[in-house]
């Protein structure tokens, strides 16, 4: 028996969809805890692939359980289209598994998230305008909508007629935004909330049972430790707690439950959307990164910024998470790169900065302190065997393993299943 929690290491994007797949073969039950569909997770199969947001990657095996958590911030429109997308592809749904307790994402979050970055200007913070942080916010502020909620007509009416109301007037004399019209919303929705309805219960009793029970129980981690709400480049970050804790919160689990924590990053850094990065590259070698590596966005196709591995960035993912292994992916997008340096400080005003710091605004003006490696020129993506990578290769992951003390488990050479090797 297991319980291994996987969660992102950095700014997101780090390849945690393909490791779950991986993972997930000899998983029971695979459980998403926190975000929405603001996630993107790619996971390639017998060259088909499949871009998860809100189901879980463990839907493209049989027999699994799929859990959607109470953290959860729920596109009850988005998810239908995912389920459909998946049935289409002749796969089994049987296993999903939706929290009572998760958050149900509605058009006025959507509206909202959209007028208030149009607002900010060129302070925005670059969402993925899912409505994410508008659908936390209600959370927070308890005015939210739940599926226990929404799969009830009568209560699910009553608490949109409340909100509606309420959201207009925020969406007209605040942003100067159109009012939506509760007949069309509640219309619309009922219909999705009766498609969703059998798929609801309380997955918490469920996760805890099948943890007692023995069985393996993976926790999908979506975005990454610098996105945490809490101890992420406030406030560049999402709304929700992408760090190992935001299991436990997010599927009504305690920690002592968890018996790994899996960090996933890239060989190199990308970020989508505002905020400092000490280690992007504005050049040649960042869009040959961008191009090589497909560095655009799951869900909003946005370019991604490319830079050099930090790993100040990455002893902050050991900290927060208590990270007991890493899996490295992505190498193969790093070869024919001559040199390649690595970050493993920061220096500002004449002081070395070994901790990531705690206020973006001490974020700016850190310039990276760089050790430079071999790089290497062999194809990679074919290797089956760690052994069998080039020696530079093998230099870079084991400088990576060294400098953070924590080990490397898995490196990944390329985006299919078959293309990850066991360290
Ligand atoms: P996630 O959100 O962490 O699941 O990552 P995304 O799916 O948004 O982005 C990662 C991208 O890298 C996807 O296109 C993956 O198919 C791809 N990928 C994952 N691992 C590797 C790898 O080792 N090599 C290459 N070339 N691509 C990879
Ligand atoms: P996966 O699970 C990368 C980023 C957005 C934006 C910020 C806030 O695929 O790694 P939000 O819409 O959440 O309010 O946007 O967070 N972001 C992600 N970046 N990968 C993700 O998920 C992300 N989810 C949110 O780009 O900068
Ligand atoms: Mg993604």
């Amino acid at each position: 028996m297991s319980v291994t929690a996987l969660v992102g290491a950095q700014w997101g994007d780090e390849g945690k969809g393909k490791i779950i797949d991986i993972l997930a073969e000899k998983s029971d039950v695979v459980v998403r805890s926190q975000g929405g569909n603001n996630a993107g997770h790619t996971v390639v199969v017998d060259g088909v692939t499949y871009k998860l947001r809100l189901i879980p990657s463990g839907i493209l095996y049989d027999n699994k359980v799929c859990v959607i958590g109470n953290g959860i911030v729920l596109n009850p429109k988005a998810l239908i289209g995912e389920m459909n997308e998946i049935k289409a592809s002749g796969k089994s749904l049987d296993g999903l598994k939706i929290d009572a307790r998760a958050h149900v994402v509605l058009p006025y979050h959507i509206e909202l998230d959209g007028l208030s970055e149009k607002l900010r200007g060129k302070g925005d913070i670059g969402t993925t305008k899912r409505g994410i942080g508008p659908c936390y916010m209600d959370k927070a502020e308890r005015s939210g909508i739940r599926m226990c909620d929404f799969i009830n007509p009568e209560i699910f009416a009553q608490k949109l007629k409340t909100n509606i109301n309420i959201k207009n007037k925020i969406i007209v004399d605040v942003y100067g935004g159109q009012p939506l019209d509760f007949d069309t919303i509640y219309n619309e929705y009922t219909k999705y909330a009766e498609t969703l309805a059998p798929f609801v219960t309380d997955a918490s009793v469920l996760v805890y049972n099948a943890i007692k029970s023995g069985k393996n129980v993976l926790f999908e981690g979506a975005q990454g430790a610098l996105l945490d709400i809490d101890v992420g480049t406030y406030p560049y970050v999402t709304s929700s707690h992408p760090t190992a804790g935001g299991f436990c919160i997010g599927t009504g689990i305690g920690p002592t439950l968890i018996d790994e924590v899996l960090g996933v990053c890239k060989s190199y850094t990308t970020r989508v959307g505002k905020g400092p990065f000490p280690t992007e590259l504005d050049d040649e070698i960042g869009n040959n990164i961008r191009q090589k590596g497909g560095e655009y966005g799951t869900v909003t196709g946005r370019a991604r910024r490319c830079g050099w591995l930090d790993l100040v960035i990455l002893r902050f993912a050991v900290r927060v998470n208590g990270l007991t292994s890493l899996a490295v992916n992505k190498l193969d997008t790093l070869t024919g790169i001559d040199k390649l340096k690595v970050c493993v400080a920061y220096r500002k005003n004449g002081k070395l900065i070994e901790d990531f710091p705690v206020d973006i605004s001490e974020l700016e003006g850190c310039e990276p302190v760089y050790e430079t490696l071999d790089g290497w020129s062999e194809d990679i993506s074919d290797i089956k065997c760690y052994n069998d990578l080039p020696a530079s290769t093998k230099k870079y992951i084991e400088f990576i393993e060294n400098k953070l003390g924590v080990k490397v488990a898995m490196v990944g050479v390329g985006p299919s299943r078959n293309q990850n090797l066991i360290k």
